[in-house]
């Protein structure tokens, strides 16, 4: 059932020929199913390319508002800590409702410090149901990771792609540089490409375009992965794995934003550690 994948596999697949592109020997079998319309598994510690385990984020302590040290909680999950946002467990535009997390609510927590989150009050308005549908967050969207990244960290983000996209993106972002750009664009010269790229000091380097698929349509609800390892991000897109980019900053802890942006509405952003 598992096809062998355990969680070494997918952290000990450091040996990276092609950045941007999958590993040579291929990956195991990680659930990489077609997308059911509507069937994303509830997050996390639902199967996955990365799937989710019991883990705290070893940031600093108190770099996020109320949870100093740790995100205690549902397993792999960040409850309290911003970046529960409202796509709350399988709140997926059409999906059925998922059973509600075990544990403490990862509704949304909002930082002071993070403009344009999605209209989920924190205090004052009223809770989005537990498992029901949630509803858009801003775009752009920005989530601050106080602590930067760390090896381990997954961030799971959902969405659905506007009809006629031009492109979409995210930015992790060391100040004003970019430590890791992902983007779809959805008509380069009549075709559709994923370039990834870094940005230092305002000046683009060179592209990566060596996705081997495109798994983004217009219209269409998408689960996009993640993973920071060791040397490189890893992303999987629909549950398949995707692709990989080598770091190109390598200080990850200064790495504190994630920005998203472009031609989607975004249902949920969720970091955990596997
Ligand atoms: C530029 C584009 C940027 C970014 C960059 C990546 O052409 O304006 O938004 O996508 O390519 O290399």
């Amino acid at each position: 059932m598992s096809d062998g994948f355990s969680l070494s596999d997918a952290l000990s697949n450091s040996n990276n020929p092609a950045p941007c592109a999958p590993p040579a020997q291929g990956w195991p079998s990680w659930g990489n199913q077609p997308l059911a319309p509507g069937a994303f598994p509830a997050y996390p510690g639902a199967p996955g390319a990365y799937p989710g385990a019991p883990g705290a984020y070893p940031g600093a302590p108190g770099a996020y508002p109320g949870a100093p040290g740790a995100y205690p909680g549902a397993p792999g999950a960040y409850p309290g800590a911003p970046g529960a946002y409202p796509g709350a467990p399988g709140a997926f535009p059409g999906a059925p409702a998922a059973p509600a997390a075990p544990g403490p609510s990862p509704a949304p927590a909002q930082p002071p410090s993070a403009p344009g989150f999605g209209p989920s009050p924190p205090q004052g308005g009223p809770a989005p149901p537990q498992g029901g549908p949630a509803p858009p967050m801003k775009v752009p969207f920005e989530l601050p990771l106080q602590a930067g990244l760390v090896p381990r960290l997954l961030i799971t983000i959902t969405g659905t792609v506007n009809s006629n996209p031009d492109r979409f993106s995210l930015d992790f972002k060391r100040g004003n540089d970019v430590a890791f750009h992902f983007n779809p664009r959805f008509n380069e010269d009549h075709r559709k490409v994923i370039v990834c790229n870094s940005k230092f000091q305002d000046v683009w380097g060179k592209e990566e375009r060596t996705a081997p698929r495109f798994p983004f349509e217009a219209g269409k609800p998408f689960k996009l992965q993640v993973l920071c390892e060791t040397d490189h991000f890893k992303v999987a897109a629909n549950d398949a794995h995707l692709l990989q980019y080598n770091f190109r900053e390598k200080r990850l802890n200064e790495i504190t934003k994630l920005c998203i942006a472009g031609d989607i509405a975004l249902t949920s952003v969720m970091p955990t550690m596997i």
